[in-house]
This record gives structure tokens, C-alpha cells and sequence, in this order.
């Protein structure tokens, strides 16, 4: 089981007796929304950044947070506190909450919130070798029918196209949009680089990502960046291609419906971004405060497993 701990509507419980209803509206529908968002060495990464994205999704399907902005901050920072992890990954979600069945949201009493705090392991080893993609049949859920800026409960589209992935023996999937212009990975957003220049999808059918948004910083007076549409074929044709991803960090992509990207090795662009990726990770963000320290805020409700 995992380790870590969770708070769930006022209450924190170590990671296996965490529990939400079988009747919340989250579970049966996928009515929620949630974030990922990672620390390091005691400092947790864009924080505030996260939280308003998070307070974002809510907005875009109209559930109302169960908690103000600040003391969910206070919720994050403490479990986190709690936790005694100083390296991990925090996922905190909003549920519409527990209810009778029924998809409509009135039906759902009061939205509750979880915050889970605990380690994840994605890419591993293929951070330095590459990983190998296959691009999805399935394509990404069109922007007309869902913002893809809300990070929500319902994963499906997502998860069918990394199973493709798995499958096929690949270790990710691409997922075009209708139109056939590269959208996303199966969590992460996705680059090119060509003659120097990193290539970024556009966001218009894909989240948009905070370690894209980091990447883009990074890049800054370093390399030029292009945003625009871009086919399948241009991945194919392009010196090296990357992905990003909170839980994903930068990875490389190395090979592509077993098409080899440049030399079939991660690139010098993508090495030097994951590198200052992982430099600005480790040395900023928001310090956990230590339990104890006067710092922390007071403990809700009680169990605590350290
Ligand atoms: C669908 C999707 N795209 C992209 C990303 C990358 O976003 P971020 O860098 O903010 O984690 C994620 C991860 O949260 C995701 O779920």
C-alpha cells in the first residue's frame, strides 16, 4: 500500500484507511476535479500556480470549492508537513461530493475535499534512455465538448490511449486532435526540436501544463520557440521530441510508431532542459513548513501515522 498520508474533509488519516463514500458523486460520475503537483528536497513546486488551476477546473464545471483558497492552501502545506516525505507528489482533489445516484450535481450534498500525499515513480531509468510512443487510434476529446483545463475526475480518454501504449509495447501514447494536428500525451504536454528551435503544441486541445510553462521559461533567450500546430509527421522529422509532465518531468521520446527521432538517443536541447528542469525543481518552491515549528498550521481533526 502507499505510504504517505491523506486528509479528507477535515481529517487526517495515514494513506490505507483513507476512505470516501461509494455514493460520492466523484467516484460514480467522475464529477470532480483534481491536481498533481510534486515536491522536492522540502520545497513544493509552483504551489500557488497549481492552486489556481485547480480553483480554475472548479470554476469551469461549476462545483463550488469546498474549502476558501487560503486554507486549502494551509490543508496542502500541513499533510505535506505530516507526511515526513521531503521528496514526493501531492494529489489533491474536489468531489461534487456524496449523494443520491443520479448524475445531477444538486443531487450531491456538499463537495468534499481529499488531499493525498505520497510518492510516484513514472518514467524511471527511460529518463536518460527515451522512451518509445505509439500514436493513439483513439484521438483527444475535442475542446467543443470538454475544456481540456479541467483536470478532471474522468481520465478515460487518457487512460484508453495508454493502454493502447501498453498494448502495443510502448511506453507512452501521442494523441492527435479531429483534425490531426499532434495534441498531447497520455498526461503530458509534448515538444519538437528542429535546427535549434523547440516546437510546443499548442494548447487548444491540451492542458496547459505547468512544466510546459517552465519549459517555455527555461527556453528563454536560450532557444527560439515556436508555438503552432503541428502533424504527426513533423515529430517524425524533427531532431528530438519530449514530453512534460508534473509526474512525467521531461522525458525523451526516442522512438515513434517505431520510427527512431534524430539518432535514436535523448538530444543535447532535451538533455539541457531536463537538466536546468531538474536544477529549478530542487532549489525552488515553497518550503514545508516543519511540524512543530510554530510554522504549521494547527492540526485538523487527528490520526496521524508518524
Ligand atoms: C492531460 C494532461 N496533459 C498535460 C499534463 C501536464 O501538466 P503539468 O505539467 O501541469 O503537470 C497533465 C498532467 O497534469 C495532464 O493530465
Amino acid at each position: 500500500m502507499a505510504e504517505g498520508i491523506v486528509y479528507v474533509d477535515g481529517e487526517y488519516f495515514p494513506a490505507d484507511q483513507a476512505k470516501i463514500s461509494v455514493f460520492d458523486h466523484g467516484l460514480l460520475y467522475g464529477d470532480g476535479v483534481f491536481e498533481g503537483i510534486r515536491f522536492y528536497n522540502g520545497r513544493i513546486f509552483k504551489l500557488d500556480r497549481h492552486i489556481d488551476r485547480m480553483y480554475q477546473s472548479a470554476q469551469l464545471i461549476g462545483l463550488t470549492p469546498p474549502v476558501p483558497r487560503a486554507k486549502f492552501r494551509e490543508i496542502i502545506l500541513e499533510t505535506t508537513a505530516r507526511s515526513g516525505l521531503v521528496d514526493g507528489y501531492l494529489r489533491p482533489l474536489f468531489t461534487r461530493g456524496m449523494g443520491d445516484l443520479g448524475l445531477d450535481p444538486r443531487k450531491a450534498r456538499a463537495p468534499s475535499v481529499v488531499v493525498i500525499c505520497s510518492t510516484i515513480s513514472l518514467y524511471g531509468k527511460k529518463h536518460e534512455t527515451g522512451l518509445s510512443a505509439i500514436v493513439a487510434t483513439l484521438r483527444r476529446t475535442p475542446p467543443e465538448s470538454l475544456n481540456p483545463n479541467v483536470k478532471s475526475l474522468n481520465y478515460l480518454n487518457n487512460i484508453l490511449a495508454k493502454s493502447e501504449a501498453n498494448a502495443r509495447g510502448a511506453d507512452e501514447a501521442i494523441l492527435l486532435d479531429l483534425h490531426g494536428n499532434v495534441a498531447e500525451a497520455s498526461a503530458d504536454n509534448i515538444f519538437a526540436v528542429r535546427g535549434g528551435t523547440v516546437y510546443a503544441a499548442p494548447t487548444t486541445n491540451s492542458l496547459v501544463g505547468i512544466t510546459r510553462e517552465t519549459i517555455l521559461e527555461l527556453c528563454d533567450g536560450r532557444y527560439p520557440v515556436k508555438v503552432e500546430p503541428f502533424p504527426v509527421d513533423f515529430l517524425y522529422g524533427s531532431e528530438e521530441v519530449f514530453i512534460t509532465g508534473t509526474g512525467g518531468e521531461v522525458a525523451p521520446v526516442v522512438e515513434i510508431e517505431g520510427r527512431r527521432i534524430g539518432d535514436g538517443r535523448p538530444g543535447p536541447v532535451t538533455r539541457d532542459l531536463q537538466k536546468r528542469y531538474f536544477e529549478l525543481v530542487r532549489s525552488t518552491g515553497t518550503p514545508i513548513p516543519s511540524r512543530g515549528s510554530g510554522n504549521a498550521p494547527q492540526a485538523v481533526g487527528a490520526p496521524t501515522a508518524t
